[in-house]
């Protein structure tokens, strides 16, 4: 079974809130949510691999660690996972940014994939997976199928808000995709909105109604 991470950092939570808060304008969420995704960033990239190498230094020669091993791949979910990718990448400058489009199909709540463009090389590479929502878990569900069913082997899934039902459904379909999290809520409500969530997030990011 895969792990789930929430992380309880006080700048995340602290940050969380303001997103949160519907008086919040569009600027400000934007702003915010790059922020926290960088914070996220920090703790999601703990486990990457290092190798030592030798460098001088001014005073002396020095073995020191850089980091070995596979590429990174972010691949937002669009919309709403692109207000997630410069944040991330201002940790991880040198990753490739693959995009996965679906969208929530407001009847069905089902996922409808409408685009994807990934990165060359998509067995070698260890795939971060961002959006700011699991509500269903329907969404994360479906662009790591599109993933998989392109080779991809390493496969993280990042979030700002996850409900319950989603962490759920996301691990029984994908028990070897680990989940990190900013915030674990409390349920969906009967239209699929995580609850108290943060209302629609790609809405929210775009200021669009
Ligand atoms: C939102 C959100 C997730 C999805 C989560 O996107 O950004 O992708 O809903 O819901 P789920 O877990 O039930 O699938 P939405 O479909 O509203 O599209 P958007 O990003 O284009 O606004
Ligand atoms: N998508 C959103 O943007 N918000 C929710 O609460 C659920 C799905």
């Amino acid at each position: 079974m895969s792990r789930v991470y929430v992380f309880d950092h006080p700048l995340i939570q602290h940050k969380l809130t303001y997103i949160r808060d519907k008086n919040t304008s569009t600027k400000e969420f934007r702003e915010l949510v790059d922020e926290v995704a960088t914070l996220m960033a920090f703790e999601i990239t703990r486990d990457l691999p290092l190798k030592e190498i030798e460098i001088e230094t001014p005073i002396t020669k020095a073995k020191t660690k850089v980091l070995a091993g596979k590429n990174i791949a972010l691949v937002p979910i669009l919309r709403a996972g692109i207000g997630m990718v410069d944040g991330v990448l201002k940790l991880i400058p040198t990753a490739k940014v693959g995009h996965i489009g679906l969208y929530r199909d407001p009847e069905t709540l089902k996922p409808v994939e409408y685009y994807v463009k990934l990165p060359q090389d998509v067995e070698e590479r260890e795939f971060i997976v961002v959006d700011p929502m699991l509500a269903t878990g329907g969404s994360a569900i479906e662009a790591i199928n599109a993933l998989k069913k392109r080779g991809a082997k390493n496969i993280k899934f990042m979030c700002l808000i996850a409900a319950p039902e989603g962490v759920e459904a996301l691990q029984k379909a994908h028990p070897d995709v680990d989940v990190f999290i900013a915030a674990l809520d409390e349920k969906l409500n009967e239209h699929g909105y995580i609850v108290p969530g943060l209302g629609d997030a790609g809405d929210r990011l775009f200021g669009t109604k």
